[in-house]
Formats: structure tokens, C-alpha cells, sequence
């Protein structure tokens, strides 16, 4: 049975106990509404460690006040019965008050990568999502901490900040899940009208369109992206933030190909910002 705690000192009793007994540890940082991207984070993390927590903490400081904070679905009791079904040993469910008490006042940047891609439409995000990602490790103190490829630039900024302050998880990193239309598993999903969770899958097979025009037809990086962007809005997205091709480790634009090259596109469709990305060649 899944143990779920809200206190410090809840989680502080739990670890200290199975470090007692040697056990290593996966933390799993989520904002809650799970799916079946998350349950592939709860599985890899079963092949790393011995004990798993899985965070469900909706992070205010990663949403600029006009964002969707509010509307974000919201699903705890679903969302602890699936933990439960994954054998998760704890679901950590912290107040805002205890993640960020009243004199709160640390921010963490990482102004190369953030203020790229999304980081350039979203600025306050990422420093949200570095700090509490920060806090979650340094209060459980994890040896494993597993995120999904869907988010590929909140990837990128985790492990660079996990190794430039040495905190101590190895971060795992898991594939993007899909429906069977190649749609992205994503909690924002649900924004999507049925007129318009039949257009969503376009923004992959986009993506693999690009890929194939590079690769196969060798064409023009530059050509073939602008291609993509009017294609997409043909189909019905309504804006496109980017489509770009970039150095997936510096996450910097790149008009040629290259072996770690990883295409990213996010784009609108109604109320509904969604983010995808595919590297460039399929075995890297
Ligand atoms: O990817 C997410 O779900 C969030 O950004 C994270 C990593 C849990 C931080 O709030």
C-alpha cells in the first residue's frame, strides 16, 4: 500500500529509515493528473531503485499568472490510486506552504539553455521548475530522478544543474510515451476539443516529415522548417512559438545536420500549447 505523507518531517522519518536498511531511492517529480507518460517514469524508475517517491506538488512559480495554474487538472484521488497500482512506495503531496515557506525567497537560473526554445515564450517558467526541482532533491535526497523526453529542454536544464551543483540524483531520462496517433501523452491533452484532438497528432507526423525531407531528400534545414510551420497552420494549429532544429546539449538553433540534432516544435491549437520533439536520426 502506497504511503502517502505531506509533512517534512514525514519524509525525513521514511528516508532516514530506508537509508537505515541501505535501500537506494528514485524520486519521480510530478504536478499530479498522472498518465501513462508518468506510469513509464514510475517503471524506469522500478529498474533503478529499490524504493520509489513519486512528488505530486502543482508548482505555482513555474506559471506566469496568466497561465493556466487554475484551470491545470487537478486529480489527487485518481492519481494516488495509480501510484498505488504501480506499487509506488510513497506519494510525497506537499502543502505550496511547505515547499515554500513564508520567507521563500531562492530562485535558480540557468540563463544559456532557459532562454532558449520554450524559455523564450514562457521567461519565468524554468526558474519555477529548477527551483523546486532543486528543493525536491535536496529534501529527499534521491540516487535517481526520472523525467520524460516530452519536456526535452526541462531535460536538458535538470542535468545541467544537477551537475554544475553536484546535487546527488542521476537523472534518468525516458522516452516520450504516444497515443497510437503519435499524439504526445500530456496532461494538456484534456484542453483538446474532439475537432481538435484529431488535428494534435499533425505536430509529430510534422516533425517526421522534417526529418525525412532532411535526411532523405537532403533538403535545406531552413526550407524545410518553414515548409512544416505553414503546413501546420494549414491543418488548423493557430500559432506556432517555434520549429526548430537545434545541438540537443546546448539546445542552440543549427541550420546543418548533425549527429545529436533534435528538431522542437510548440504550437497552439485553441487553448491548448502543445510541445514535441524528435531527434534528428533515429538511432541517437
Ligand atoms: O514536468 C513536470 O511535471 C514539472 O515541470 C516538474 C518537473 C514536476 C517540476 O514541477
Amino acid at each position: 500500500m502506497t504511503n502517502v505523507i505531506d509533512t517534512l518531517s514525514g519524509l525525513t522519518r521514511q528516508l532516514e529509515e530506508w537509508r537505515h536498511q541501505h535501500h537506494s531511492i528514485a524520486l519521480i517529480p510530478t504536478l499530479g493528473c498522472l498518465h501513462d507518460g508518468h506510469r513509464a517514469l514510475m517503471r524506469a524508475a522500478q529498474d533503478k531503485a529499490d524504493k520509489r517517491i513519486l512528488s505530486i506538488f502543482l508548482n505555482p512559480t513555474q506559471f506566469a499568472p496568466q497561465e493556466d495554474l487554475a484551470n491545470y487538472p487537478h486529480t489527487p484521488d485518481k492519481d494516488k490510486a495509480l501510484a498505488d497500482k504501480e506499487g509506488i512506495d510513497v506519494v510525497f503531496m506537499p502543502s505550496v506552504a511547505t515547499m515554500y515557506p513564508p520567507d521563500f525567497c531562492t530562485q535558480i537560473t540557468l540563463p544559456e539553455l532557459s532562454n532558449r526554445l520554450c524559455g523564450q515564450h514562457r521567461p519565468h517558467h524554468f526558474p519555477g521548475v529548477l527551483t523546486v526541482v532543486a528543493r525536491l532533491f535536496q529534501l529527499t535526497r534521491p540516487d535517481y530522478a526520472v523525467f520524460g523526453e516530452k519536456d526535452f529542454q526541462q531535460l536538458q536544464l535538470i542535468r545541467r544543474m544537477t551537475s554544475d551543483l553536484a546535487l546527488s540524483p542521476t537523472i534518468v531520462a525516458v522516452p516520450t510515451v504516444r497515443e497510437a496517433d503519435g499524439l504526445a501523452v500530456s496532461s494538456r491533452n484534456l484542453y483538446l476539443s474532439a475537432h481538435q484532438r484529431r488535428i494534435a497528432p499533425h505536430l509529430y507526423t510534422t516533425l517526421h516529415h522534417i526529418r525525412n525531407r532532411i535526411i532523405n531528400d537532403k533538403a535545406n534545414v531552413t526550407d524545410a522548417l518553414s515548409d512544416a510551420q505553414k503546413s501546420l497552420q494549414q491543418h488548423g494549429f493557430n500559432s506556432i512559438d517555434y520549429m526548430t532544429l537545434c545541438d540537443e546539449t546546448t539546445l542552440a538553433p543549427i541550420d546543418k545536420p548533425q549527429t545529436n540534432a533534435r528538431l522542437f516544435a510548440a504550437a497552439y491549437l485553441g487553448q491548448a500549447r502543445l510541445i514535441d520533439n524528435l531527434a534528428l536520426y533515429e538511432d541517437h
